[in-house]
C-alpha cells in the first residue's frame, strides 16, 4: 500500500452525525468517501425483511444482483448500484430499520464486506459505517468513534429528516432509532462498538464544526 493512501474509519450509532462529518472529512482531506450505510439502507430497500426468510443460498443469489461502485472524491463522492447512483429514497428511518435488519444476515455482511474492502484497495477513503474499524478496516490509517447520547441523536435526525422535507414525530424517532442501536449493537456479527484502538469522540455538547475540528486534529496528521 503506498504511503499516500489512507483510509479513515469514522463509526458510531445512528443519528450521530456520521455522514454529513465524513463528507466534510474527505472534501477537506481531497479524498473519497463512503457511506457504507446507504449500501445496507439499498439492500434493506430493495430486499425487504422477508431477506431473513431466505436460505443463505437463496440469499446470497439475491446478492449477486447488486454491483456497488465509488467515483469521485469529497462531496462529489457517489455511491453507484448496477451504475446507478444511490438516491434519496433509502433515506426515511422505515428503510434504516429494514437495513438494520438485513445487516444482521451473514451472507449479506460478507458481501458488504468484500466490496467495502475492493473500494478501500482502489481508493484512499473516509468509510463511515457500524464496523469499519473492527471488521472492514482493521489496518486503517485513523480510526474516529463517534457517539452522543439517545435523546440528542433523535433531536439531530429529527432536523435531518425535516430539512429532507420529512418531518417525523419526535418520540417515535427516539424509540426507533433506540430500537435500530439495540439491534445493531448486540447481532451476532460486526455489532456496533469501537475498535480498541479507535479515538471516541462524544459529541452530545459540541457543534459540528467543533466535531470536525476534533476529527482533523487527528485525520489530519496521519
Ligand atoms: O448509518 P445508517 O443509519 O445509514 O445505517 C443504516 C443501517 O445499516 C444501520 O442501522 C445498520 C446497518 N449498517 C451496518 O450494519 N454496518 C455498517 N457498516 C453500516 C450500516
Amino acid at each position: 500500500m503506498p504511503v499516500s493512501h489512507r483510509i479513515i474509519t469514522l463509526d458510531g450509532p445512528a443519528g450521530v452525525g456520521k455522514t454529513t462529518l465524513a463528507r466534510r472529512v474527505a472534501q477537506a482531506l481531497g479524498i473519497a468517501y463512503l457511506d457504507t450505510g446507504a449500501m445496507y439502507r439499498t439492500l434493506g430497500w430493495k430486499l425487504g425483511a422477508e431477506a431473513e426468510n431466505l436460505t443463505d443460498e437463496q440469499l446470497r443469489a439475491q446478492l449477486a444482483g447488486f454491483r456497488f461502485s465509488l467515483s469521485g472524491t469529497g462531496a462529489d463522492s457517489v455511491l453507484a448500484v448496477n451504475g446507478v447512483p444511490v438516491g434519496q429514497e433509502i433515506r426515511s428511518e422505515t428503510v434504516g430499520m429494514l437495513a438494520s435488519v438485513v445487516a444482521k444476515l451473514a451472507p449479506v455482511r460478507d458481501a458488504m464486506k468484500a466490496a467495502q474492502q475492493a473500494m478501500g484497495a482502489e481508493t484512499s477513503l473516509v468509510a463511515e459505517g457500524r464496523d469499519m474499524g473492527t471488521v472492514v478496516f482493521p489496518n486503517a490509517t485513523c480510526k474516529i468513534f463517534l457517539d452522543a447520547t439517545p435523546q440528542e441523536r433523535a433531536r439531530r435526525r429529527h432536523e435531518q429528516l425535516a430539512a429532507m422535507g420529512q418531518p417525523a414525530d419526535l418520540a417515535e424517532l427516539t424509540e426507533q432509532i433506540r430500537l435500530r442501536d439495540e439491534q445493531d449493537r448486540n447481532r451476532a456479527i460486526a455489532p456496533l462498538r469501537p475498535a480498541h484502538d479507535a479515538v471516541i469522540v462524544d459529541t452530545t455538547a459540541l457543534d459540528i464544526n467543533g466535531v470536525f475540528e476534533e476529527i482533523m486534529r487527528h485525520a489530519g496528521r496521519v
